[in-house]
């Protein structure tokens, strides 16, 4: 097909959601964010329902709930997240979107590997867990919600530590993909990275 496709990978809070959109708006082109799939069926773990059927049945509603943002649904969705049916259910989704008309900008944390490993450029984006639990940190309490700097960092670790050593589809930059780290850089310099390895391959 013609569509073109850019995945973004990288752990909680290293830019790939700014970057991801920036991109997107720059070249007119759909954006997914995938991780608020996982944290939708999180969510409504958190609610008692059976992770898989929460998957199996998601709704542009669930995608659409205003508390997937908070530190707890952030670890449910990484607890669901390790589960081969839960991330298979969520497999044609992300495909689709991927082929839309125009281009598409999907980030998360197997897009490159696993869901799309024919996408034309592979960005893996990422930056120190103290970088990145300090700009989470930032964040959420702009947001008004009141936690600590060190429970951030505990909660982004734990997820990393999740994500990296789960049996199926690990966080790891695919093969091909360009590294950027973001912890020096400004939104601005990290975003000019981006478009400058997404110029050369179109
Ligand atoms: O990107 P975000 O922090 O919203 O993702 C929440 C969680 O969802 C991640 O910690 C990860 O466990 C899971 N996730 C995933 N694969 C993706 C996107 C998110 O496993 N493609």
């Amino acid at each position: 097909s013609n569509s073109f496709t850019i995945a973004v990978d990288g752990p909680a809070a290293a830019g790939k959601g700014t970057i991801s959109k920036a991109v997107a708006a720059h070249y007119g082109f759909g954006h997914l964010d995938t991780g608020l799939l996982y944290r939708a069926v999180g969510a409504k773990m958190m609610e008692g329902v059976a992770p898989v059927t929460a998957a199996q049945t998601l709704t542009p509603e669930d995608l659409a709930r205003e508390d997937l943002r908070g530190p707890e649904v952030a670890q449910a969705a990484s607890k669901v997240a390790v589960i081969s049916e839960v991330r298979a259910a969520l497999v044609d989704f992300q495909r689709a979107f991927a082929r839309r008309a125009g281009g598409a900008v999907l980030d998360g944390r197997d897009i490159g590997t696993v869901i799309c490993p024919y996408a034309q450029v592979k960005l893996f984006v990422t930056a120190s867990a103290e970088v990145r639990a300090r700009r989470r940190f930032l964040e959420l309490t702009a947001a008004g919600k009141v936690i600590t700097l060190a429970e951030v960092l505990a909660d982004v670790k734990a997820r990393d530590d999740r994500d990296m050593n789960r049996a199926e589809a690990p966080l790891k930059p695919a093969d091909d993909a360009v590294l950027i780290d973001t912890s020096e850089l400004s939104i601005e310099e990290a975003l000019a990275k981006a478009l400058a390895v997404i110029e050369s391959r179109m």
